[in-house]
């Protein structure tokens, strides 16, 4: 039997499913520009696009610090939440409730990151490898603000767009309507999400 694998081959099997990660959400953030509406998220969108370039050359300083090849495995976490962000633009939704599922969608990716980052700086920390941990520690850092500037833009406006859309005041029965039934639906799991 070969002898049992260290936390040192898990941290770096780690790095490899976060780098096809960000590779991953580099793809799907250009459609979700496309798909959003307002203009602070279309931004906001671009700009993290930006910083997920900046974020895959980082993962590839930390596997040079650590003298290992830069290589990706297919992360099927983060490939799956992307599914579901694929199937939400696919539904026929007003656009700002559009914009409130786009959020829940991509606060989830934010969230596996930040999780995926968290556990790996704190390895990092542990097997004393302080540049990665530095690199990946400002990854985090990126991603935690990525994650409070959508919970802004959602507070900020878009989720009570898409509250009065399935809730007109002029029409306070939510239930009866078909019409609205769309705009209900979703707008519903928008706040659930949060
Ligand atoms: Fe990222």
């Amino acid at each position: 039997m070969a002898k049992s694998e260290t936390l040192h081959d898990a941290f770096i099997d780690e790095l490899r499913d976060t780098y096809d990660a960000e590779k991953q959400i580099i793809k799907a953030l250009p459609k979700m520009v496309k798909a959003a509406s307002s203009p602070g998220l279309k931004a906001a969108f671009t700009a993290h696009l930006e910083e997920t370039r900046g974020q895959v050359g980082r993962l590839e300083q930390v596997f040079a610090s650590l003298d290992e090849k830069v290589r990706g495995k297919h992360c099927d976490g983060v490939a799956g939440i992307l599914e579901e962000g694929k199937a939400i633009m696919e539904e026929d939704f007003d656009e700002s409730t559009m914009d409130a599922c786009l959020i829940a969608g991509a606060q989830r990716v934010e969230h596996y990151e930040m999780a995926a980052y968290g556990t790996l700086v704190a390895w990092a920390r542990a097997m004393g490898h302080s540049d990665a941990a530095r690199l990946l520690e400002a990854t985090l850092n990126e991603e935690k603000a990525a994650d409070g500037k959508l919970s802004k833009l959602a507070e900020g406006g878009i989720n009570q767009d898409a509250a009065d859309m399935a809730h007109p005041s002029e029409e306070p029965d939510h239930n009866a309507p078909a019409a609205k039934k769309k705009a209900q639906k979703p707008a519903k799991k928008a706040t659930r999400r949060r």
